[in-house]
């Protein structure tokens, strides 16, 4: 099922299944403008491995050799990625039928993930809302959980101008957390002096493919973002052809991905680098690092994030 949220000036159509936002549209002087990547069909959805505007969850990004321990229990994840367990493993929140209802303007999607669901303990109880701030989306997370256990949620919208490289991207960290060979963060890096400084405006472009370590290992941007400040904040924006995204979280990271891994298949729309997403999210692997901040939802507390990508019309 597909509901649809709209103001006149923006347009947003949501899946039941994998809580997906299929379709982003802007009204502009030429008419209404896609920004998201998207599919046609259903079954490309059912199909789909890019996460295409996906909830993602239970805990998004990578955690290492697919274990963690907790409070000295080992958990064994599903490696869906090499080693690794990716996105939640195969199970994961973007390939779940949620239920969903209309509040006043709001549409909530909700889901019941069971203990053990993916290798993780706790019965979760999550909800993500959406609805329409003036310019742009609000997407609110909510979860409650019956054990203590990871949680990482985001959103993988691909967000697409028509123009990967010439976007031009802001990003308000001074950090991000640099990846091994398996894509795994360890420690921090300055981002001065390395293509990763994106704290002015700067093209998708100029350094995707500088022979940087980093940059080749992940062949392109596909990296977390230690974000500045706190609390709810301006974190990153996107602009090209009259047309900005200005992303506000409350999360403390952003993964900011080039979808290096999208194959060029024109027949799906899609095309290796045809869109960038901006992942805000907590630390991934964070279950297996001390160094970063604890993603543990305690027993019987409760998780709250809310983030929004705001679309302007700029004239430059
Ligand atoms: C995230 C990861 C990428 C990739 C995509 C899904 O953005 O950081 O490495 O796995 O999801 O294709």
């Amino acid at each position: 099922t597909e509901y649809a949220l709209t103001n006149g000036y923006c347009t947003v159509k949501i899946l039941n299944y994998g809580a997906i936002i299929r379709s982003f549209c802007v009204q502009t002087e030429d008419g209404l403008k896609e920004i998201v990547l998207h599919y046609d069909s259903a079954i490309d959805y059912l199909n789909d491995e890019y996460y295409l505007g996906a909830t993602v969850g239970r805990v998004c990004g990578r955690i290492e050799n697919a274990s963690f321990v907790l409070d000295g229990k080992t958990y064994i994840l599903d490696k869906n990625d090499g080693e690794n367990c990716l996105h939640g493993g195969y199970n994961g929140f973007n390939s779940k039928f949620f239920s969903a209802k209309t509040v006043g303007d709001s549409l909530i999607m909700t889901l019941f993930s069971k203990n053990g669901e993916g290798g993780f303990p706790g019965d979760i109880t999550f909800s993500v809302t959406f609805s329409l701030v003036n310019k742009g989306l609000k997407i609110k997370y909510h979860a409650e959980s019956t054990e203590n256990t990871p949680f990482n949620v985001t959103n993988h919208t691909y967000f697409n101008f028509g123009d990967t490289f010439n976007t031009e991207v802001f990003i308000d960290a001074d950090m991000v957390t640099p990846v091994k060979a398996n894509l795994i963060p360890e420690g921090f890096l300055n981002v001065e002096n390395t293509p990763f400084d994106f704290r002015k405006f700067k093209k998708i472009g100029e350094s995707i493919d500088s022979d940087n370590e980093i940059i080749k290992i992940c062949n392109g941007y596909d990296i977390n973002y230690v974000l500045n400040g706190k609390n709810f904040r301006k974190v990153a924006a996107a602009k090209h052809d009259k047309l900005q995204i200005n992303v506000y979280t409350d999360m403390p990271a952003m993964q900011f991905y080039t979808g290096n891994f999208l194959p060029n298949n024109p027949q799906k729309g899609l095309k290796r680098r045809g869109g960038f997403c901006f992942e805000t999210q907590r630390f991934p692997n964070a279950v297996n690092n001390s160094e970063y901040p604890s993603v543990i939802v305690k027993k019987g507390k409760v998780f709250d994030s809310e983030t929004i990508f705001e679309v302007v019309r700029t004239e430059y």
